[in-house]
């Protein structure tokens, strides 16, 4: 059987109690029946709040980041137990903008994909290349860099995880990557995937950057792209509904 794709809206830091709470609501009066997972990777203070509002919808809840840590002195930081303690099924971890704005490394990002994984929470792990690599040639060697440290870390637990190919010149800016231009990165992250585990199909391989309710039909009809991570169309009902639809 096909695997169903996975939507996932990250809101960033966007929201308010009132803002969410509308959102959501619009959200599961119109999700209908489920014939995709449907996800909101939203901001931490308002994990309580999705808790409450997303019952008894088919929306399933994510975080936009995770602690490499179990516990301990680690100011500021969130460990995947307490994520777990809000029915937080997926974490993003290493988004560009936490590689760009707070240093992640690979490493770290690796790390990160474990300690979600221990607490059976999916990290949605982001490789992507820059205007500058993707000009010098260098997409496959970055994605694949930046895979393989994941691999590394995680082992055999390797088919367990999401990955979302966002190429950094496509977030936020309007400029989507051509399902063909996609695809071809996809394929590529598949097949290391499956040089490192035999349930390589079973990991879902999203795409992200500008995904929107015009061009998520295109994109998500690729052989390898099995959903989408969606930044700014994730805060509007409607698109994120079309984009869901979709999917189906
Ligand atoms: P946009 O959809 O706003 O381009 O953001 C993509 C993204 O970074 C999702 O994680």
């Amino acid at each position: 059987m096909e695997k169903k794709k996975l939507i996932a809206g990250n809101w960033k830091m966007n929201g308010s109690l009132a803002a969410n709470e509308a959102l959501v609501r619009a959200l599961a009066a119109g999700m209908g029946p489920a014939g995709c997972i449907a996800a909101v990777c939203v901001p931490a203070p308002y994990l309580a709040q999705l808790q409450a509002l997303r019952a008894g919808s088919a929306l399933e809840l994510g975080a936009q980041d995770v602690s490499a840590h179990e516990q301990g002195a680690y100011t500021g930081e969130l460990s995947a137990a307490m994520l777990k303690e809000f029915g937080v099924r997926y974490a993003i971890v290493g988004h560009s903008e936490r590689r760009q704005y707070h240093g992640e490394t690979d490493a770290l990002v690796a790390d990160k994909a474990k300690a979600a994984l221990a607490h059976g929470i999916t990290p949605i792990c982001c490789v992507g290349e820059t205007l500058a690599e993707r000009e010098a040639g260098k997409t496959e060697e970055v994605v694949k860099r930046q895979l393989a440290a994941v691999i590394h870390t995680n082992g055999h637990c390797i088919s367990e995880i999401a990955v979302a190919y966002e190429p950094v010149w496509a977030i936020g800016t309007g400029k989507t990557a051509t399902p063909e231009q996609a695809q071809q990165v996809h394929a590529v992250l598949r097949a290391q995937l499956k040089a490192a585990t035999p349930h390589a199909e079973r990991v879902h391989i999203l795409y992200g950057g500008s995904m929107n309710a015009a061009n998520a039909a295109s994109l998500l009809a690729q052989p390898d792209i099995d959903g989408g991570l969606i930044g700014g169309a994730s805060l509007k009902a409607a698109d994120f509904l079309t984009i869901i639809a979709a999917a189906r």
